[in-house]
């Protein structure tokens, strides 16, 4: 396919030539010092409630709450599981809630204040950008799609589908359901359904609703339910905004970022399984958490019945080296965050028109090179809302 031929002339690993508009992924290619990547700070949060409706607050934080012996626990993850709600899956929200957020927090991308630390703006600088055409800021997105396309050069399974439109300077970035895992989701079969839940109740039973709480697994979990932090970075010469999903607080982390990731996994028997895990597992763990700053994961250790036995602590910043004294060819950061600075440059040179009613697709699948297609007003993938185009403070 046009797609896979030696590109005539190459810019970043990529090419824009007017048939072939694609973007290598191979791990080899991105092999060089990992680039500039500014630490990236919390500049809001966002609650969703137990009917998924949006607060604008940190009601549902949750707190780390662990046993006292994380050597021997006993956690029955299928506990209370006929009784649990669901997130509607087939609800697709897009970005909205990030939106939302911005609309909240429109103080916190006038000029200089996207670029500082500054909480509190002057009144003066209020009157002046009362309105204001630009968020100044490059990219908007999820947490998760960024995790993606970091872990993208070792991905072998999965493939992904990326909607950008750009609008009012800046370009927003959304991940759409690809036909592989739509098949995969309606296909999927009960005991996949409720092993894919068991990492919901890990949460319920190391989390309490207040510090110092106890956790209580006595209410059934409900999906729905999610506490929202929002970072801003910058990754070479892109500013980023982005919304994630954030499990718990520990207050007493002696961390500057004392937010955990909670996981779940299987108990590992075998060198076989730890290979897959450092392999598969502990790349999308760290790209997840590194890029909010999150310091450290707890993962539950479980058996085939969903009991998780023991709890165990890993720093973010050791995973690397954790994967290269496992493995013959191990993944490496850099060409993680090479690849996503690279990706970004692509979004940049091939979307040019700003156009809320524009949408450019962005689609990969394993061993392939990305491929752009400009897909213009295709309603499918169009996925700005009204009330955020015609936002009247624009
Ligand atoms: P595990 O993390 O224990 O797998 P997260 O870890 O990102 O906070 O996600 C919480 C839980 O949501 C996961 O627990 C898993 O149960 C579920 N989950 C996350 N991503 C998923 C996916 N792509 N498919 C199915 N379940 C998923
Ligand atoms: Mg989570
Ligand atoms: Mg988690």
């Amino acid at each position: 396919s046009e797609s896979e031929r030696d590109p005539p002339r190459k810019i970043h690993n990529s090419c824009v030539e007017n048939k072939a508009k694609y973007l290598k992924t191979s791990s080899q290619e991105y092999e060089y010092k990992f680039p500039y990547f500014r630490q990236p700070r919390e500049i809001g949060s966002f609650s969703k409630d137990s009917e998924r409706k949006f607060h604008h607050d940190r009601s549902q934080l949750k707190f780390y709450a662990p046993p006292r012996d994380l050597q021997r626990c006993n956690f029955d993850l299928r506990h209370g599981y006929s009784k649990m709600i669901f997130k509607d899956r087939n609800i697709k929200e897009h970005l909205d809630n990030l939106l939302r957020w911005i609309m909240h927090n429109r103080k916190s991308f006038y000029v200089n204040q996207a670029a500082t630390n500054a909480c509190d703006v002057s009144q003066n600088l209020e009157a002046k950008h009362s309105r204001f055409n630009s968020l100044n800021t490059d990219f908007f997105c999820w947490r998760g799609l960024l995790t993606h396309l970091a872990c993208l050069p070792y991905e072998n399974r999965d493939d992904l589908l990326v909607a950008v439109i750009k609008f009012r300077g800046s370009y927003y970035m959304c991940e759409f359901e690809t036909e592989a895992k739509k098949i995969e989701r309606e296909t999927e079969t009960p005991r996949q359904r409720e092993m894919s839940a068991w990492g919901f109740k890990f949460e319920q039973y190391v989390t309490s609703d207040k510090p110092q709480g106890v956790p209580d697994i006595s209410h059934p979990v409900n999906t729905n339910e999610e506490f929202g932090s929002v970072a801003r970075s910058r990754l070479g010469s892109h500013s980023l905004v982005y919304g994630a999903e954030v499990d718990c607080v520990d207050p007493t982390s002696p961390d500057v970022n004392k937010y955990v990731e909670l996981k779940t996994s299987r108990i590992i028997q075998a060198q076989r399984q730890y290979e897959n895990f450092c392999k598969f597992k502990l790349i999308k763990w760290w790209a997840q958490s590194f890029l909010i700053g999150i310091s450290r994961v707890v993962c539950g250790f479980r058996d085939d019945n969903g009991v998780v036995h023991k709890l165990q602590d890993y720093p973010v910043l050791d995973m690397p080296s954790v994967a290269q004294s496992c493995l013959h060819s191990p993944w490496k950061p850099a060409v993680c965050f090479n690849f996503l600075d690279s990706f970004l440059n692509f979004v940049k040179s091939v979307v040019t028109e700003d156009n809320p009613r524009c949408v450019h697709l962005f689609q990969w699948q394993p061993h392939r090179n990305v491929v752009h297609e400009r897909r213009g007003e295709d309603p499918e993938f169009l996925f700005l809302p009204d009330w955020f185009i015609n936002w009247e403070a624009w």
